[in-house]
């Protein structure tokens, strides 16, 4: 099939989220350890990622580490761990002009990845290239509790009066706030939920579902979620008709 430039003929998604699901289970029917997975899924993304960006995506927000994932055994944890210090690349942040951002619960990493990931924060702080999500110790549950803290501080000190709390003022307490609504999100590696990922931010978002497990997903499964997006009607509740007018 000929390569098409799906970059130039139609919309780009401003803001990709994926949920890079299924290392496990490719290592597995590799005869592998579950690690060699997560290795195998750290090429997948350097893939992604370059290609994203080219293709003039703004926002890429990768599920890389749930809160509910502190959960597994020691020895994956810190695997993945080990894995986050050593496979972010600044090179290839610095080649691609990308922004490195970090949403979730950050004191809960080890020190030296928080050490890391701030450099790298810093370093890639004025590029205006995509900006990389890293959505690390992440959950949509930890993160709408702390707004709802937040908002109920400024309540208690008199800074906002209940009556003035709007959809705008959870979405502004949100560590997403920096960023638009996920346009489309993927999900690869076969199982079809959302595992506590950007619940309010996805409220309109498109969602694809796809069977390939993360190592294996590259540039064509990437190609075929972006071509599935544009084929599709977006109409945040309103007829077909006003949309199209
Ligand atoms: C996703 O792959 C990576 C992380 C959750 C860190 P999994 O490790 O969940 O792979 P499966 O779902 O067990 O195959
Ligand atoms: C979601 O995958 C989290 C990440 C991809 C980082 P999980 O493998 O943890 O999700 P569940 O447990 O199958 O829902
Ligand atoms: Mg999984």
């Amino acid at each position: 099939m000929p390569h098409t430039d799906l970059s130039v003929s139609k919309h780009i998604p401003a803001h990709v989220a994926i949920i890079m699901d299924g290392n496990g289970r490719w290592a597995k029917e590799h005869g592998k350890p579950r690690t060699e997975g997560h290795k195998e899924g750290v090429e997948a993304l350097r893939v992604i990622v370059e290609e994203a960006a080219r293709m003039g995506v703004k926002y890429l927000t990768l599920y890389t580490f749930s809160t509910e994932n502190w959960k597994r055994p020691h020895e994956e944890v810190s695997a993945l761990m080990e894995l986050l210090l050593n496979s972010i690349e600044e090179d290839l942040l610095q080649k691609n002009n990308l922004k490195l951002q970090i949403i979730g619960e950050k004191a809960k990493l080890p020190t030296a990845v928080q050490q890391a990931l701030q450099h790298l924060m810093d370093t890639t702080n004025a590029n205006t290239g995509m900006c990389i999500v890293l959505a690390l110790s992440y959950s949509s549950r930890w993160e709408l509790t702390e707004a709802v803290r937040q908002i109920a501080q400024q309540v208690q000190e008199g800074i906002l009066s209940v009556d003035d709390i709007s959809s705008a003022t959870v979405a502004a307490h949100l560590s997403t706030n920096f960023m638009p609504d996920p346009d489309l999100l993927i999900r690869t590696g076969a199982e079809k939920r959302l595992s506590n990922y950007l619940l309010w931010q996805c409220a309109y978002t498109e969602l694809y579902f796809c069977d390939t497990y993360w190592p294996d997903f590259r540039k064509d499964e990437f190609h075929r979620a972006i071509e599935d997006y544009q084929r599709r009607e977006r109409r945040f509740g309103k007829t077909s008709e006003q949309v199209n007018d």
